[in-house]
């Protein structure tokens, strides 16, 4: 058997295992680990979504492609893995993005990750086609190789590429550590996906943005261009609007498609929560530009290894840019899934209040919290004697707190993030979406955004309020009812 045919053989023995234990509506790989989103696209009127995938172990290993399609981005119907590192160029197929092509069909590139006997890494990149389910590697990869590097950077860190076509020729946008061990977004150019030179250097790190960068993405909203990359080594600032480590950055700015150049405008953190990382986009039909990221972190992660699967995506989201800034809100599709909805208001002062049939692991929450008379205003989750995970609004500061002390964590890993909120005096908004082991809270109609795990065990499913004064609250709260395959 091959490596791939073993792999999927693997895979459907595992996979009913895994099925009890699932979120609903958050993919999760068919067995063992998931990490970045990859190949995000539309292929024969589905959505398509492949992931980097260890199928043989909760953690982290060689990289395969698993592979999952869905209607309508909630539910989503598992297809065999995609990609397993079998050739000599590679020990692992690293991340990257798919296109269409008339000539190949379903077209994915990514980052052939190689590891020599003595150790020595170097990082190329090569494209698979096929059928939207089986690939075949192109004879001619790795289609760039290291040699096409411009000076100063590392052949070991040059990787995830992001594919698009303009007109008759084929771009991808790759990022590469120079040797200062900053990020640096290259350009690559093609006109048969086989051959590709190198176009020019569009982004530079130079320390103002993180250290190393990867999954760059690059697209078009309304008359800007919106760029995602995912950095590493962040440094947190005072503001609370950027935190250290992994970081999500979106940069909103012009670019120049002559000289392919970009010069950026404004810049902010995609997600502040503890868990978001490595997000792609692809274009609906109806125009939408929707995101989705990994739930899950390289430093931070709190998964217990009892559970059979580690990973997960987020909701996917869909982006729009408003005044230099990026607003996120999960795709209409999920209101298709609503299921015994309840709306409740009620005045919330400091003594702690359960509202009838708001709780529950597994839903959509709205909120609106009003009123002068109170500074810090406290919402509990994934509660019961014992856990508790908690999200603290302070009016006075505009600063919203996720703490994850008492959700079942038993690593030494951080528990808590802040991010600032541009709420209005008297009126704060928030959503959350829960789905088991999730917590995505949009704020501000989705300006800020938290994005975490919790591992709390699922029979605590309250959900609380309290306040340091008087409040007026109003909720409506949706179940999500997802048969999946
Ligand atoms: C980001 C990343 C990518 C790489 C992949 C490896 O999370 O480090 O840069 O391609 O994960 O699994």
């Amino acid at each position: 058997m091959s490596k791939l045919e073993e792999a999927r053989v693997f895979e459907q023995e595992w996979k009913s295992e895994v099925d009890r234990r699932r979120p609903v509506f958050h993919l999760t790989p068919t067995v063992g680990w998931m990490n970045d989103p990859n190949g995000f696209s539309r292929y024969k009127d589905k959505y398509h979504l492949f992931y980097q995938y260890y199928p043989y172990d909760v953690k982290w290993g060689p990289m395969y492609w698993g592979h999952a399609v869905s209607d309508d981005l909630i539910r989503w119907e598992r297809r065999p893995v995609a990609l397993a590192p079998d050739e000599p160029y590679e020990s692992g197929c690293y991340s990257g993005t798919a296109a269409q092509s008339p000539e190949y069909g379903q077209v994915l590139m990514y980052t052939a990750h190689l590891v020599d006997r003595s150790g020595i890494v170097t990082e190329t990149q090569c494209i698979a086609y096929g059928d939207g389910e089986n690939f075949r590697k192109f004879p001619e990869n790795p289609v760039i190789r290291t040699e096409q590097l411009p000076e100063g950077m590392r052949a070991s860190d040059f990787r995830d590429p992001k594919i698009f076509r303009d007109d008759d020729t084929w771009y991808a946008l790759i990022v590469c550590m120079d040797e200062d061990g900053y990020g640096n977004a290259l350009l690559y150019s093609s006109k048969d996906l086989k051959k590709w030179t190198y176009v020019n250097t569009i982004l530079k790190s130079e320390d103002a943005l993180g250290r190393m960068w990867e999954c760059p993405d690059i697209f078009k909203m309304e008359e800007k261009t919106v760029m995602l990359l995912s950095a590493v080594e962040m440094e947190a600032t005072r503001d609370f609007v950027h935190h250290n480590g992994h970081e999500v950055l979106y940069l909103v700015g012009n670019y120049d498609k002559e000289k392919h150049e970009f010069e950026p405008e404004s810049y902010g953190c995609v997600d502040a929560g503890l868990d978001f990382y490595a997000p792609q986009t692809v274009e609906a039909p109806d125009g939408r530009r929707i995101m989705i990221g990994w739930i899950g972190s390289w430093q931070n992660a709190v998964t217990p290894k009892e559970l059979p699967f580690n990973g997960m995506m987020s909701v996917p989201r869909e982006l729009s840019v408003r005044d230099g800034r990026l607003y996120q809100t999960p795709v209409r599709e999920i209101e298709n899934y609503y299921t015994d909805t309840v709306e409740r208001t009620a005045i919330i002062g400091m003594k702690k209040v359960m509202l009838e049939d708001v709780e529950g692991r597994i839903a959509d929450i709205e909120m609106e919290i009003r009123g002068r008379d109170f500074d810090t205003f406290t919402i509990c989750i994934a509660e019961n004697d014992r856990y508790e995970t908690v999200i603290n609004y302070d009016k006075r500061d505009r600063l919203l707190t996720f703490d994850r002390l008492f959700s079942g964590n038993r690593k030494d890993s951080l528990n808590m993030r802040t991010m600032p909120v541009t709420a209005e005096k008297e009126l704060f908004r928030l959503r959350l979406i829960l789905d088991r082991y999730s917590v995505e809270i949009f704020a501000d109609d989705g300006a800020e955004v938290m994005t975490s795990t919790i591992f709390t065990p699922l029979e605590a499913d309250g959900i609380s309020f309290v306040c340091d004064g008087r409040a007026e609250l109003s909720v409506v709260k949706h179940g999500i009812r997802v048969d999946q395959e």
